[in-house]
């Protein structure tokens, strides 16, 4: 099976920054179509600060967060789990190859035709939070592990999930033993503390609440084996939480109330974390206007028009709740007078605007304007309003982190699915070398995926 990966060349591997490849592409001005890079060194690194941060969670990534293939292609090499949402996400992630066990199908509310091929097709985990789909399950998916999604304190959250999804736990109890007796069986309990969670807190409190529900089903004679702690986890370095107080936090609240000889297995369902630092976004000024903004008092405002805006990657500012950060592209000794600007999608939309006021150097249809922390929750809800496609995908891996590669065990996986000849790096290799090799060369000694 030709794989994602395959179709890349040898072109991916690079011993250039993020910034020097976006500088190469845009100076070549062989297009003005927006176009993203995808770092595949951040997404192995924020691999490996988990399984050193936590070390006891296995991670099941959201594939809704982000389905760009050649990312889930490499975070299948690489030995991650996966988070479904449905039977196109089932497929996706099965077409690859990855075995059934790293599937969780973790939408508590599923369609009856999507159950029925999670069962066709050996999906075991699911997760429920009411009593219609103990039913489902029951006539249709007879050997399905079911994980019981609770509600819990999401109020420190940008998403809060918990209007939609997860049961109370004083409705945990009835649950459970409806599906004592339909014979579903129930090995788990999972939470999600809100996406884009910033409250550190939260994540201690669910999983003392979820001991409490793993202990009434141990009661009802379940055998629970499995703590499913969601997602939330903070993807950049701006976020208002660190992912050190997280893994802190957690830690200390699984060693109090999962123990390490306890005997349960932990999975958690990061999406943001694992991708939102990952891809850095480029668009293109197509066109300007300079106008006087009554609200401005007079000021006048420069109004870009980017080639990519809120029905695109920017709808994140509406179903993210998204804050972004124009970082414009100019030439190093570019002096601009900074002017009040606004940004706007290419839509005819009016509602199409992706920032009502901000400062920017006075800057020219063509040039660029650079996004970064556009991983997440971003091309995965894009539309192609109006005529305007999605942006490309650029992907690099930084020569350093493909030699931190080979050390894996999943090394043999990585090279057939990137399609490079070991021939062809080791020319590469001898070559050059960078400084951050010695880095990753440090990590890859004290961790292995
Ligand atoms: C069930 C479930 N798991 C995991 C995630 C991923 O959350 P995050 O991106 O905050 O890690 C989501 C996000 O909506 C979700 O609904």
């Amino acid at each position: 099976m030709k794989t994602q990966l395959g179709n890349l060349s040898s072109e991916v591997i690079t011993d250039k920054s993020v910034f020097e490849v976006i500088r190469d592409t845009v100076s070549q001005g062989l297009s003005e179509e927006p176009f993203y890079v995808l770092d595949l060194a951040d997404v192995v690194y924020k691999m490996k600060l988990w399984q050193t941060a936590l070390p006891r969670v296995r991670p099941f990534y959201a594939v809704k967060c982000n389905n760009h293939p050649v990312l889930l292609e490499f975070l299948a090499s690489l030995g991650m789990g996966f988070d479904c949402a449905s039977k196109v996400e089932i497929e996706t992630i099965l077409n690859m190859g990855v075995d059934k066990s790293r599937i969780i199908y973790a939408n508590p509310c599923k369609t009856r035709s999507f159950i029925k091929h999670a069962a066709d097709n050996g999906i075991a985990l699911m997760t429920f939070d009411n009593e219609m789909e103990l039913y489902k399950v029951k006539n249709l998916h007879q050997t399905a592990r079911m994980v019981l999604r609770i509600r819990v304190d999401d109020s420190g959250a940008v998403c809060q999930l918990g209007m939609k999804f997860g049961c109370d736990v004083t409705v945990a109890p009835s649950l459970l033993k409806l599906a004592k007796e339909l014979g579903v069986n129930v090995i788990g309990v999972s939470f999600h503390v809100g996406s884009g969670s910033q409250d550190v807190m939260a994540f201690s409190k669910a999983i003392k609440l979820a001991r409490d529900v793993f202990d009434m089903g141990l009661e009802l004679g379940f055998e629970m084996t499995l703590l499913d702690i969601g997602g939330g986890f903070p993807g950049t370095l701006v976020s208002s939480m660190t992912f050190e107080e997280v893994y802190s936090t957690i830690n200390e609240a699984l060693d109090e109330h999962f123990p390490h000889d306890c005997g349960v297995d932990i999975i958690a369902e990061p999406g943001r974390y694992m991708v939102a630092s990952a891809f850095t976004l480029c668009v293109n000024i197509i066109a300007k206007r300079t106008t006087t903004m009554p609200a401005e008092n007079g000021e006048s405002v420069n109004m870009y028009y980017l080639n990519d805006g809120v029905y695109g990657s920017f709808n994140c500012i509406i179903f993210d709740h998204a804050e972004v950060t124009p970082d414009p592209l100019l030439p190093e000794d570019s002096k601009r007078d900074v002017c009040c600007s606004s940004l706007w999608g290419p839509t005819c939309d009016s509602m199409d605007r992706i920032l009502q006021s901000c400062y920017l150097p006075d800057m020219n249809v063509g040039e660029w304007i650079v996004f970064q922390n556009m991983g997440a929750y971003t091309l995965a809800a894009a539309s192609t309003f109006n005529g305007f496609e999605k942006p490309s995908v650029k992907v690099v891996l930084p020569l350093a982190t493909w030699v931190y590669l080979q050390q894996l065990p999943t090394w043999p996986n990585l090279i057939k699915n990137l399609g490079l000849c070991q021939a062809q790096l080791d020319l590469f290799v001898d070559d050059q070398t960078t400084s951050q090799d010695v880095y990753f060369l440090h990590v890859a000694e004290t961790v292995s995926v």
